[in-house]
């Protein structure tokens, strides 16, 4: 079965689902009526987990993704099990292989109850909850943590749910660039739903080791790597005190850091060894070219015209563009600098492998106060060793 297929069967599950909790909503559950939505759901879902172990359905920005996918449904099938799933805080449900029919019908009857019912996960259930727990409220040794709502989610759950996300980001991304490199305007929006879901997942827990997934191949690489960035410098501004609107910015300033990229030929960002000096002169346009693109559109923050400009100009104030006078670039362009190359060094590239950790923090802490920003560097590598 190839995506595409997957995606078809399981949109069909999603209606078929739909159907089954606003028809059980209707009837008392023992009613003749209600027997077949809850067998036709079953079976579908059976088929699907033989051919894979664990099936989840995740709600995000609106939309309902399974595998980085986004579903399609033909009428307001989607609108409706949104609604349903909203309604009870739910985020995100896995199903898992040998579901037995007897959980997903206590599903189906916690989704359609109108009092609030709570919800269970069980051994072949899953589901999350939307809000993260407050970190003081809920708690280990509560009886119900099982029950949405009460349960506190582990680091590790709430690192994978940031990485399926980080996923997805990274899918919106693609888009977006395609979409300016064919010369459409960018839609600022999609950035700024990225960063806020990214703040909004973030937990200062984290180590950023952890948010630098698998890393994907190389022509993915300019998605990878902002995406990267933007994690990387949401982890040290959080953790140097920056909130709300101000964090936002940092955040899209670090996506968009590298914008400037998709003006230059892709024969020379995409080329898979060292660029002639000739080359390297037309790469190093895409600070200059970034910031003008910037300035031209619409909502973008001046701290992102700002970050695309002066991302590789040195702490000691070299490196390009080169700006006449005793430069020194804005604290949070600094942030991006120390983000930009730890993800370029740990990134494996058509001409290289990725670098041994050790070898890579030697490499940055040779250039701090050149470079780096000497606190900033100091307070990275805390994060990363800790
Ligand atoms: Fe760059
Ligand atoms: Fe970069």
């Amino acid at each position: 079965m190839d995506m595409q297929d997957y995606c078809d069967q399981l949109s069909l599950i999603v209606s078929q689902l739909t159907a089954a909790v606003t028809n059980v909503g209707l009837y008392p559950p023992t009613h003749p009526r209600v027997a077949p939505y809850i067998d036709r759901t079953h079976q579908s879902l059976t088929t699907l987990l033989e051919i894979t172990p664990q099936v989840t359905l995740m709600l995000i920005n609106d939309g309902i993704i399974s595998n980085n996918r986004k579903l399609v449904f033909s009428g307001s099938t989607g609108q409706v099990f949104l609604r349903i799933l909203k309604k009870k805080g739910v985020e995100r449900i896995s199903f898992i292989t040998g579901l037995p029919r007897s959980h997903l019908e206590d599903l189906i009857q916690g989704l359609a109850a109108t009092d609030a019912k709570k919800l269970h996960s069980t051994s072949c259930i899953k589901l999350g909850k939307v809000e993260i727990a407050d970190e003081t409220g809920g708690g280990e040794g509560d009886g119900d943590q099982e029950d949405i709502g009460l349960r506190k989610k582990t680091i590790d759950e709430q690192i994978g749910e940031l990485l399926d996300f980080r996923e997805y980001g990274m899918s919106q991304m693609h888009d977006l660039y395609n979409a300016i490199k064919q010369g459409d305007r960018m839609d600022v929006r999609v950035i700024h739903s990225i960063v806020g879901e990214f703040v909004r997942r973030f937990r200062r827990e984290m180590n950023p080791l952890s948010l630098l997934a698998a890393i994907k191949s190389h022509d993915e690489y300019t998605f990878v790597h902002v995406t990267n960035v933007a994690l990387l410098v949401i982890c040290q501004a959080e953790a140097l005190g920056f909130s709300g609107a101000n964090l936002h910015d940092i955040g899209v300033a670090a996506l968009l850091h590298d914008v400037g990229k998709l003006i230059i030929p892709e024969n020379i960002v995409a080329k898979p060894g060292a660029l002639t000096s000739q080359e390297r002169g037309v790469m190093e346009q895409h600070a200059i070219l970034g910031a003008q693109y910037l300035i031209s559109q619409k909502d973008v923050p001046r701290l992102a015209l700002l970050a695309a400009l002066e991302h590789h100009i040195k702490f000691d104030g070299t490196g390009y563009p080169s700006i006449p006078g005793r430069w020194r670039p804005h604290i949070v362009c600094q942030m991006i600098t120390v983000g930009d190359v730890f993800d370029a060094m740990r990134s494996r590239r058509p001409y290289r492998d990725a670098m041994p950790l050790p070898d890579i923090i030697a490499i940055m802490r040779s250039s701090s106060g050149t470079m780096f920003n000497p606190m900033l560097l100091n307070f990275f590598l805390q994060l990363i060793e800790r």
